[in-house]
This record gives C-alpha cells, sequence and structure tokens, in this order.
C-alpha cells in the first residue's frame, strides 16, 4: 500500500461534463427481447432504465468538451489525455488518439484498459504525471458496453449501457486533493468476466458478485489507511455502479451509511470506466461532495481489478 510522499505536488479538479448514451433503454423495452421483467430487474440490480447508443470517441469529446469548458482552460495548454475504456473503437490506434485531436489538444494521449476500476486508475495515474511536472491532465472514462453485450441474453444485458465522464486535473500550489489511494488486480479471477475479440461479455454473475463485495471492502480499506482516515470520516462515498445490492453490502461492510452513498445505476445501469465519473459529476440528484468533505471512490471490475481514492473536496 504506496503512501503519498510529503511535499509532492498534488491536484484537483476543475472542470468536469458528463455524457449518456444517445438511446433511453427502459427495463419493459429489455422484456421485448427477452425473458425478464421490470420488477425483477429493480429489485435484484437497481436498475431502471440505461442508456446506449454512440461510439466511445463520440461521448468522451462531449464530455471532455465539457470538462475543458468548466475548467476555462486552453486544451492547448493539457499536458496529457488519458482515457479509461474497456470498449476503444478501433484496435489500433488507441481511441484516445481520436478524442485528442477532434478536442484540439496537442499533447500525449493514451488508453488505460482497467474495466470499472479504469477512471481511478486514471485518476493515480494523472497525479503521478502532475507530481513529475505536468500541469494539466484531461482525464476521460468512458465505455460503450453495449457494443459486446449479447442483447438476447438476460443474465448480462439487464446490467450494461454506454457512458462518459471527463475532468480537468490541474497541479496545485498545496499538496492537492489526493490523500490515499490503492490499486489492485487479481489476473487469476479473469474466466468470471471476459469478451473475447469480437465476442460478447461472459459472466459468473454470482462469483462476480461475491468477490466485488470483498475486493471493494479491501481496496477502499487500505486507502483509508494510507489517507490515515477512518470510515466515520467519509461524507460522500462514490462506488462503482454495478448493482445497489453490491453497493449496499459494501457500505455496511465498510460502516459506511447508504446514504453517505452517490447512486445513479436506476438511471445509468452499469457503464464500466464511466460510472465512477458520472456518480461523482452527473446530476441525477444523487449526494454530493461540499468544500472540505473526505470522498472515497471505489471501484473493481474485470480482470479482476480494484482501484480506490481517498480525496478531499475541493482542496487547493
Ligand atoms: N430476469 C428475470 N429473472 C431472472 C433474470 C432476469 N434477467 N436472471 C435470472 N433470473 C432468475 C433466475 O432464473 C433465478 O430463478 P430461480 O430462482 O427460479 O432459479 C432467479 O432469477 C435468481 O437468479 P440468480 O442468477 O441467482 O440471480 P442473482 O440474484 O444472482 O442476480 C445478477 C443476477 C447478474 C444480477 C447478479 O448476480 C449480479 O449483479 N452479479 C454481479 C454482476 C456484475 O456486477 N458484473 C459487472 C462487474 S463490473
Amino acid at each position: 500500500m504506496p503512501k503519498i510522499p510529503q511535499n509532492v505536488r498534488g491536484a484537483r479538479f476543475t472542470g468536469w461534463g458528463t455524457s449518456l448514451g444517445h438511446n433511453t433503454v427502459t427495463n419493459e423495452d429489455l422484456t421485448k427481447t427477452m425473458d425478464t421483467n421490470d420488477e425483477w430487474i429493480k429489485e435484484r440490480t437497481g436498475i431502471h432504465r440505461r442508456h446506449i447508443g454512440g461510439s466511445t470517441a463520440e461521448l468522451s469529446i462531449a464530455s471532455g468538451s465539457a470538462a475543458l469548458q468548466m475548467s476555462g482552460v486552453d486544451p492547448l495548454s493539457i499536458d496529457a489525455l488519458i482515457l479509461a475504456t474497456t470498449t476503444p473503437d478501433r484496435c489500433v490506434p488507441a481511441t484516445s488518439a481520436t478524442v485528442q485531436n477532434a478536442l484540439g489538444l496537442r499533447c500525449g494521449a493514451f488508453d488505460i484498459n482497467a474495466a470499472c476500476s479504469g477512471f481511478v486508475y486514471s485518476l493515480v495515474n494523472a497525479h503521478g504525471l502532475i507530481a513529475m511536472g505536468a500541469e494539466r491532465v484531461l482525464l476521460i472514462g468512458t465505455d460503450t458496453l453495449a457494443r459486446i453485450t449479447d442483447w438476447t441474453d438476460r443474465n448480462t444485458a439487464i446490467l450494461f449501457a454506454d457512458g462518459s465522464g471527463a475532468a480537468v486535473l490541474e497541479s496545485t500550489t498545496g499538496s492537492g486533493h489526493l490523500l490515499g489511494w490503492d490499486l489492485d488486480a487479481d489476473g487469476s479471477a479473469e474466466e468470471i468476466l471476459f469478451a473475447e475479440r469480437g465476442g460478447y461479455i461472459q459472466m459468473d454473475g454470482k462469483e462476480v458478485f461475491r468477490r466485488a463485495v470483498r475486493i471493494m471492502v479491501d481496496s477502499a480499506t487500505k486507502s483509508m489507511n494510507a489517507a490515515g482516515v477512518t470510515a466515520d470520516q467519509i461524507s460522500v462515498i462514490v462506488p462503482h455502479q454495478a448493482n445497489i445490492r453490491i453497493i449496499k453490502a459494501a457500505c455496511e461492510r465498510l460502516g459506511i451509511p447508504l446514504e453517505r452513498s452517490s447512486v445513479v445505476i436506476h438511471e445509468t445501469g452499469n457503464t464500466s470506466s464511466a460510472s465512477i465519473p458520472l456518480a461523482l459529476f452527473g446530476d441525477f440528484g444523487q449526494v454530493k461532495p461540499k468544500q472540505g468533505d473526505l470522498v472515497l471512490l471505489v471501484g473493481f471490475g474485470a480482470g479482476m481489478t480494484a482501484a480506490s481514492a481517498i480525496l478531499e473536496w475541493g482542496a487547493q
């Protein structure tokens, strides 16, 4: 569990934006192509509707340009673009290349694939770049899981969707907002959640569920220890939005009341790399951090990966 060295240059968010897949698909819509029902999906997953459609580049350009606009920075002053995605538009080049050009950036650009932990992986990497002298990094988490979902498979199609969330991270004179972090992976669990090249997502839902709660709690605990904070000090937890029952179980084990959890899954479904930024920056009536709040971001995903970070909201 690495600790952030003292006097390292910090960073904070100065702008953000989100976008969703172009078409809304309700649970009722799904009953036309598979044997399922609205009540089961709501009760077993917490999902009421999801949004699908658009390419990874399109959704990233929409959220990225909103983040740039809010921060007010000149696109030419961005030093790096990191795009977290499991669903790049092409094998080669990275989708970040397409997005970099469309947003008018002139900087290094690369994709990170850490599945649903991707945004937190990118956030930690972006802080590393800022510690090494970068002034501004544009972070985007986008997935278009609809393209790798079999829309006749009720095991997976009820869960997955498309979306994007982006943030501009700028260097600060002080220590910045990141107080602790953890990145984790267990490649021995690869077979419980995967998609072959050109194929659809295959998933052992029960096993993913079982491990998800454990690794979220484990990663979150490591981050809190690294930051020197305890669960009762966390004002807002922003968990990966995979299943409301996973969120409830993880909150319970961490000792964080569910009311402090950002929940947007009813509106978004599971959007993988976009899930945490949508829950943090989107506008779905969820709980949001205020100046000075301690925020816990925690994700898990295929790999199986896990990642978490403690942020002091609005820190200079
Ligand atoms: N609609 C209606 N009924 C369904 C259904 C569906 N989509 N899927 C399963 N069922 C039925 C089953 O046939 C079973 O019926 P039975 O009791 O008569 O045999 C019952 O509902 C329970 O099925 P089960 O597979 O035990 O459901 P579950 O409670 O484990 O929920 C998941 C399934 C996939 C929603 C759940 O396991 C899950 O969310 N897992 C984690 C997946 C995840 O997060 N993946 C992404 C990670 S990033």
